[in-house]
């Protein structure tokens, strides 16, 4: 085939006690972009919907890991990217992760699959660097994988994939506000008391756990992030009253998506979701500030082709 149509996930990067480690993606929300192959051996950006974004691929997410995996793989071809974007950029939702590894898993679908799913993480990546000067690999694992991952290791890359029980759903409330990763890993700290990190690295082991044995108030116990969240919170207006609110109208646990300002819930089955998300429009509805909910289950298999 010499076009793909693809659907790339929003994700939930940190679920709280993971910084940069852990993730999950959404299963109806998130970003469509169709590949054509071409003769020309250029990457190109002929159509971007739905936000503002730069059409010259050495500036674009997508364009810069196209670019480099044709390099890579010496190819004689060239591929068109058209984007349409389903949700706003900088919304903690991880939106040049669904651009980065969409543009990965087409590219390598026209190279006939040469790369493997972590290579696949490594290109993308590239494209988390171009868009906010880190090499981070939590959004673009879950993308790629789908479900829940955690990233084991950096360096080398190691991402293992954690089972999703069936009955988890999140709920997003997203502020249509923006918030820059590079902005929101400025204000991170630069060291972490010990017992700080005690408490961190052991609801790191709860989530796990939780996830494995589908325990979802062990889930919920284990969302609590006492180092990123307090200084990337003064960012979300009203954080700590979304957050109070749904923890008493029912959610296993909330925090913050990524480096924000969108605020993740999850619960256990759709309709406690969907309280939830009323929950969150309790609180923003007067506040004078545009936002969405979105309500989704895990989406358990990532990035993929429509057509
Ligand atoms: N782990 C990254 C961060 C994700 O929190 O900065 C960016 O969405």
């Amino acid at each position: 085939m010499d076009q793909f149509h693809i659907f790339s996930p929003a994700t939930v990067a940190n679920v709280s006690c993971g910084f940069d480690a852990m993730g999950f993606a959404l299963e109806t929300l998130g970003d469509e972009m169709i590949f054509k192959k071409n003769n020309t051996q250029k990457v190109t950006i002929s159509e971007i919907e739905g936000a503002t974004l730069p059409f010259e691929p050495e500036k674009n997410a997508a364009g810069v890991v196209a670019q480099k995996m044709l390099l890579d793989a010496g190819a004689d071809f060239g591929v068109d990217i058209r984007i349409f974007k389903k949700y706003k950029p900088g919304s903690g939702l991880g939106s040049s992760a669904a651009s980065s590894s969409g543009s990965a898993f087409a590219v390598n679908e026209f190279l006939g699959k040469k790369y493997s799913k972590l290579e696949l993480v490594e290109f993308a990546m590239l494209g988390e660097e171009a868009a906010c000067g880190s090499l981070i690999a939590d959004n673009v694992s879950a993308a790629l994988y789908g479900g829940f991952v955690l990233i084991r290791s950096y360096n080398p890359l190691d991402i293992v994939s954690v089972p999703t029980p069936e009955d988890l759903y999140v709920t997003v409330l997203h502020p249509q506000i923006e918030v820059k990763t590079e902005d929101g890993r400025k204000v991170l700290p630069k060291d972490v008391p010990l017992k700080k990190a005690v408490a961190q690295w052991a609801n790191v082991g709860g989530l796990i756990s939780g996830l494995h044995s589908s325990d979802y108030d062990l889930i919920g116990r284990s969302l609590e992030d006492e180092i990123v969240e307090p200084v990337r919170k003064l960012f979300i207006p009203h954080f700590d009253l979304v957050k109070d609110s749904v923890l008493k109208n029912g959610a296993l646990g909330a925090g913050i998506s990524g480096s924000g300002p969108s605020v993740f819930a999850l619960s256990k089955g759709k309709d406690q979701a969907e309280i939830v998300a009323e929950t969150m429009d309790e609180v923003y509805k007067n506040k004078g500030i545009e936002y969405i909910t979105y309500v989704s289950k895990i989406g358990n298999q990532g990035t993929r082709i429509l057509s």
